[in-house]
């Protein structure tokens, strides 16, 4: 926080910001609309998404990814839809959009692309995560796109303090269960995050989860998704011990979602494979 402005005036500076962050473009409207409906017609949505080259381009981007197993042989924006799956659609959009947003919105921040390496190792491993504890595969795709998202606070809090070179990657930075507070400005990013997403509608599952996700379990009661991002969080340390991540955890709580530590184990392994495969994919994009 700047010297000169007190707790109060910071405060209205975040709320501020979060104010004039700009609204999702027209086309993701639309196309939620159309994916509201239950008889929503595959070629309805084509149309849209086809107007947005950007979108298209990050949705095969996606449907590439080693996390959906085609192997980068996705090619076409149907294929991609048929990939991806029209339930998750509405979200994926969702994220294209606020991805962008972050990318020009943000753009004064010198250390965004820590960002965004850190929100997709963190939704790769909140997705093997949520895999391997048997969640269904809408709420796999939750975890994901939770972990995508889950550090959009730290980004506006970054810009209400004019920290232009602020810490915008890993979370344990200030410690394993630090509270990762900025300059004692009494916000935190998770509570900021959350209020972004409800700024943006996002579901309020995703909003909570978010709210939660350096604090996952308060007097007994836990947020599954808030559990997977934090766990996530660690997981993604390769090094870390998963004994040492567990260990604040009640074991009984663990076992009832199916998190012990052979889950977890299990869950690092296909988050390595999964993020190997990614990197030995990307030469082959960029050469072409
Ligand atoms: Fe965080
Ligand atoms: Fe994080």
């Amino acid at each position: 926080m700047p010297t000169s402005l007190t707790s109060e005036e910071f405060s209205r500076k975040v709320s501020e910001q979060i104010r004039f962050l700009p609204s999702l473009p027209d086309t993701a409207l639309k196309l939620r609309q159309i994916l509201a409906d239950p008889n929503c017609d595959f070629a309805d949505l084509i149309s849209p998404l086809e107007h947005d080259a950007g979108l298209c381009a990050d949705l095969i981007r996606l449907a590439n990814s080693s996390f959906y197993g085609r192997g980068g042989r996705v090619d076409t924006i149907s294929e991609a839809v048929m990939t991806l799956g029209m339930v998750n659609l509405s979200d994926f959009v969702l994220v294209a959009y606020t991805n962008r947003i972050v990318r020009s919105h943000f753009a004064c921040l010198q250390n965004l692309a820590d960002y965004f390496t850190h929100s997709n190792k963190v939704a790769g491993a909140a997705y093997c995560i949520a895999k391997a504890a048997g969640a269904s595969i809408k709420d796999q795709e939750v975890c994901r796109l939770g972990g995508l998202l889950h550090n959009i606070g730290r980004l506006v809090i970054a810009v209400a303090s004019e920290q232009w070179t602020a810490a915008l990657g890993n979370f344990p930075a200030q410690g394993l269960a630090g509270e990762n507070r900025f300059d004692g400005c009494g916000l935190d990013e998770c509570e900021v995050g959350m209020r972004v997403c409800r700024n943006w509608n996002f579901t309020e599952a995703l909003a909570l989860g978010i709210g939660r996700h350096h604090s996952p379990v308060k007097g007994g009661e836990v947020n599954y998704l808030a559990l997977i991002i934090y766990l996530a969080e660690f997981l993604i340390i390769e090094t870390l011990p998963l004994s040492i991540v567990i260990a604040d955890f009640d074991p009984a709580l663990l076992d009832r979602l199916q998190m012990q530590a052979a889950v977890l184990t299990k869950a690092r392994e296909d988050y390595l494979e999964g993020m190997g495969k990614i990197e030995s994919i990307q030469p082959a994009h960029r050469g072409g």
